[in-house]
């Protein structure tokens, strides 16, 4: 029999992911500047399914105005959803505004580090809490997020809904698997970066991977297969009308119930699309997708604040519910859900003077 060569193992893993991070990863993001605990858990929360480039403008505005978990844990929850709306998933910036009044309350104002005590903190989940500790203190703990788990899925042949159950149990094994004796910064940034701009989720570029050798996806041809797909129902549609009451220059807001849907933004006020006042002008209707489902809202201008109170009788609303008459000017600074903003602020330029109205409000 012809003595085949003997194939060269690869060093380990990690030690690939780290040497390929070292070149290849991403270097230089803005909470990268330092291990500070503080700032690491603020990125990672707004990174939970959001992507570098929305996140990085956020993150420096967040940081100007709050520069320590003090100024964050001080200011009025408004504010700080004010400064996350349009990053979406407010659950996090409320539990943000939690985690930082629990860190003065529970740890005299000094930012955990280690993974035990910071998964303690609202908002802050297994992996979360891998990432911070890593970043912050060098502990050497696996991280699981939607990329990680691609990548970890594909390299060790590991099938199945990745979200729940056996197999994301499984998940986490490999991954703790593969850690570093040391390095844990290094190793976790590499993975991030490689499920982010190389193992990715479409037309993975498995020509520039430190690991492609020993990947099970790659060498048994199973990218396409790997991870297995979430069971998701099918996106449902909700559909509702919104009153859009402007007066003197001001619009009509009620406060959204939390927990829920925009919980703890300003928002118009909603009915059923049987409850709409009569008299009321029927404005485009367009949709906004929520990760479950999409919402059909159809706007309607009303005359005046009276008209609101009245068609409060019918509506979803109740009397004692908080409600603001909020200058248009300020639209665009206060915490309102995206889309809604967006509404109003082109109604707000169709209103205004000719001449102004042709500036591009970019
Ligand atoms: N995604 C989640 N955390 C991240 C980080 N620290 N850097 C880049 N992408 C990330």
């Amino acid at each position: 029999m012809p003595s085949r060569k003997k194939q060269p193992s690869p060093a380990p893993f990690a030690t690939r992911v780290v040497r390929w991070q070292r070149v290849h990863g991403r270097h230089g993001l803005p909470w990268q500047a330092s291990a500070d605990a503080y700032r690491r858990w603020l990125s990672e929360v707004m990174l939970q399914q959001t992507q570098v480039a929305a996140v990085i403008p956020y993150f420096e505005r967040f940081l100007g105005r709050f520069p320590d978990v003090a100024a964050l844990a001080g200011a009025p929850e408004d504010d700080v959803l004010a400064l996350w709306s349009g990053l979406g998933y407010y659950a996090r910036a409320r539990n943000l505004h939690r985690a930082a009044r629990e860190v003065m309350d529970r740890f005299a104002g000094v930012f955990p580090v280690r993974f035990d005590e910071l998964i303690t903190l609202p908002g802050v989940g297994r992996s979360t809490a891998a990432a911070i500790a890593a970043f912050a203190s060098g502990e050497r703990r696996a991280i699981l997020d939607g990329n990680v788990k691609r990548v970890v899925a594909r390299h060790a042949g590991i099938g199945g809904d990745p979200s729940t159950g056996a197999v994301l149990e499984a998940l986490w094994d490999a991954a703790e698997a593969r850690l570093p004796a040391r390095g844990i910064e290094a190793y976790t940034q590499g993975m991030m970066d490689l499920g982010a701009t190389v193992c990715l989720a479409r037309n993975p570029r498995c020509d520039a991977c430190p690991v492609r050798a020993d990947c099970v996806a790659a060498n048994e041809d199973r990218i396409a297969e790997l991870p297995g797909r979430k069971k998701r129902a099918e996106r449902k549609r909700r559909s509702t009308a919104m009153l859009v009451a402007i007066s003197k220059g001001e619009v009509l807001l009620v406060k959204r119930p939390s927990p829920g849907i925009w919980g703890g933004l300003w928002s118009l006020p909603e009915v059923e699309a049987s409850e709409v006042p009569k008299g009321a002008i029927a404005l485009p209707p367009f949709e906004h997708a929520f990760t479950h489902f999409t919402l059909e809202i159809s706007p309607y201008r009303i005359k005046g604040s009276d008209s609101f109170i009245r068609a409060t009788g019918l509506s979803r609303m109740k009397e004692s519910d908080p409600f603001i008459q909020l200058p248009i000017s300020e639209v665009d600074s206060a915490a309102l859900p995206a889309p809604v903003k967006k509404l109003l602020l082109e109604l707000g330029a169709a209103t205004e003077a000719p001449a102004r109205s042709t500036r591009s409000r970019k």
